[in-house]
């Protein structure tokens, strides 16, 4: 993937299903030089390929602990491992309180799952977010996190509940800006990848 050699531990959301990682990972404008948070990181490819186009400080979390390290041994097997820290987190959790990031990137679990729905194995968080919680306290707490140039990008898709998000978004006081969108097929699935901007409500900044 990528012109690259990735290791894939089972568990880990296969990055090969569908075209999102790496529609992603090419569109995002990554601070060469600057600082990168890679939420949900799954298999780390993202935030490996930052770390490769020169960012200098990469910070590749997630949820589930067998993304996190499978994301260090792709660190470890394209040379950045000084470069990128991996860390299990719930979003932005175990962040120290001050720290911030130029560029903040969820590739998300986009499908609603009910509130009562119960997360039996980890994969099931590559999927589904319950009622939506992760994407809400990401619409909430995203932008918190950013430097003074800081940006807060979403990989969402057609799988997912745009309504929902979109409301979610106006309950938040944030801005969702659609920055790139590609149609493609996932399987005998049309799903349509959108790289989504999320931006302060007043922030001049919407093109
Ligand atoms: C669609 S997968 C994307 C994985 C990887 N970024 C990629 O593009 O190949 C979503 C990832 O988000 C993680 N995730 C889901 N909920 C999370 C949460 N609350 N905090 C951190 N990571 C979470 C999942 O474990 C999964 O690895």
């Amino acid at each position: 993937m990528l012109g690259s050699r990735w290791d894939l531990l089972p568990r880990v959301f296969a990055p090969v299903h569908t075209d999102s990682t790496e529609l992603f990972t090419q569109w995002l404008p990554f601070p060469v030089g600057g600082s990168f948070l890679e939420v949900g990181c799954g298999a780390g490819v993202t935030a490996v390929t930052a770390a490769m186009a020169g960012c200098e400080r990469v910070t590749a979390s997630d949820i589930s602990s067998d993304a996190v390290v499978n994301a260090g041994l792709n660190a470890a097997r394209h040379g950045v491992a000084d470069r990128v820290r991996v860390q299990r987190s719930d979003l932005f959790d175990a962040l120290e309180p001050g720290e911030r990031f130029d560029l903040v990137f969820w590739n998300s679990n986009v499908v609603w799952a009910p509130e009562d729905f119960v997360y039996s194995r980890q994969v099931q968080y590559a999927i589904f977010d319950r009622d939506y919680a992760a994407h809400q306290r990401y619409l909430c707490q995203g932008l918190a996190r950013l430097t003074g140039v800081g940006r807060l990008f979403l990989g969402f898709n057609s799988l997912g509940d745009a309504g929902r998000l979109d409301s979610l978004a106006s309950q938040a006081g944030v801005r969702v800006i659609e920055r790139r969108c590609e149609a493609r097929r996932a399987g005998d699935v049309a799903v349509t990848f959108r790289l989504l901007e999320i931006t302060g409500m007043h922030d001049r900044r919407t093109v």
